[in-house]
C-alpha cells in the first residue's frame, strides 16, 4: 500500500526541500522572537502548556502550506489534533514546538517538526511519512529525510552528514530514552515501567522532545526510544528520519507505529527491546494519536 501511494523521487525531493525550509524558517521564528515575557497557557492538563511561540509557529507553518500546496490535508498539534483534509492525497502533518516545556524553561531540546504523509493519519499503520524535517534551532542542527533516500542532518554551516543509527545489539549495553505523558495517573504508570527496564539497560534519559528523541536515535545518540500516549505530530518527520537511518519503528508491542506507542530502536536491539517493554508491568490503557 506505502509503495502504491507513494510520490516519485522528484516530486519527494521537492517536498522534503520544502518541509526543510518549512522548520528551519519556523525554527528562526521561535528564537529570534520570543519576547521577554513569553504569554503561556495549559491544554490537556495544567502542566501542559501552549506558549503564544507555538501558536505563531504554527500560523507561520499554516500560512506557507496553504499558498505552496492548497489542495494538501494539514494536521496541526495547536488545532487540538482536528484534521483538515485534502484532496491531493498528501498530509501536512505539524507540530510547531515539539519541547514546549524545555523551550518555556529556555532548555535546548525543543524542535520544528514537519511531515508529509501518504494514506490515513487517522488509522495507525495505514499512514507513512515521505519527507518530513526536524528543526532544532538551539542545537544549529535540521534532521531531513524523504523516503528510500536515507537520513541527514544539516548544520548552520551547511554541512550535511548522513545518519546511521547504532550497532547496539545488548539492551545492558543500550542508553534508551522515554517520555512521559501529562496526565499524573499516566505518568504513574509509566514510572512503573520505567523502574523495571533501569536496571536493565545501560541508562535512561528523559529528553523532553519525541521528535528529537527519534532523531537522536537515527544519529546514534541514543539506542532506543519509546513512548506510550504519543501523537501523530510529535513522531512524524522524526519516525522517517529513524526509519530512513536503518533504525526500526513499531509500536511498543504492536507492530504498526502508535497503535501502542512508539518504539524506535537500532535494528539489531529492536526485537530484544520490544519482548522486554511487552514483559513489563502493562501502561497499555495508554494507545496515541
Ligand atoms: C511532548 C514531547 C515529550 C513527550 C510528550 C509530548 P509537546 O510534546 O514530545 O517529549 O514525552 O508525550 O506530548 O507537548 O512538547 O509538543
Amino acid at each position: 500500500m506505502r509503495n502504491e501511494l507513494l510520490p516519485d523521487q522528484e516530486t519527494l525531493a521537492t517536498l522534503e526541500a520544502f518541509a526543510v525550509d518549512l522548520a528551519s524558517g519556523a525554527g528562526r521564528l521561535i528564537v529570534t522572537e520570543r519576547p521577554a515575557e513569553l504569554g503561556v497557557g495549559t491544554k490537556s492538563t495544567d502542566t501542559d502548556v501552549v506558549t503564544e511561540m507555538d501558536e505563531r509557529a504554527q500560523e507561520y507553518l499554516l500560512g506557507r502550506i496553504e499558498r505552496m500546496h492548497p489542495d494538501d490535508g494539514v494536521l496541526g498539534e495547536e488545532d487540538g489534533g482536528s484534521l483538515s483534509a485534502g484532496s491531493s492525497g498528501l498530509t501536512w502533518v505539524l507540530d510547531p514546538i515539539d519541547g514546549t516545556v524545555n523551550y518555556l524553561y529556555g532548555r535546548d531540546d525543543f524542535a520544528v517538526s514537519v511531515a508529509v504523509v501518504v494514506g490515513d493519519i487517522t488509522t495507525p499503520g495505514a499512514w507513512w511519512p515521505v519527507a518530513g524535517a526536524v528543526a532544532a534551532p538551539a542545537r544549529g542542527v535540521t534532521f531531513h529525510a524523504r523516503a528510500d533516500n536515507g537520513a541527514f542532518v544539516v548544520d548552520r554551516m551547511g554541512r550535511r552528514r548522513r545518519l546511521t543509527a547504532s550497532s547496539a545489539s545488548e539492551l545492558s549495553q543500550s542508553l534508551v530514552a522515554t517520555g512521559f505523558g501529562y496526565a499524573s495517573e499516566v505518568r504513574a504508570q509509566q514510572a512503573s515501567v520505567v523502574a523495571a527496564l533501569l536496571p536493565q539497560v545501560r541508562d535512561i534519559r528523559r529528553g523532553g522532545s519525541a521528535a528529537l528523541d527519534t532523531c537522536d536515535v537515527a544519529a546514534g545518540y541514543l539506542d532506543a526510544y519509546y513512548e506510550r500516549g504519543v501523537h501523530a505530530w510529535d513522531i512524524a518527520a522524526g519516525r522517517l528520519v529513524a526509519e530512513e537511518s536503518g533504525a526500526i519503528v513499531t509500536g511498543v508491542s504492536a507492530a504498526a507505529p502508535l497503535a501502542d506507542g512508539i518504539l524506535v530502536a537500532a535494528p539489531r536491539l529492536h526485537g530484544a527491546l520490544q519482548e522486554t517493554l511487552m514483559a513489563l508491568p502493562n501502561d497499555g490503557m495508554m494507545s496515541s494519536q
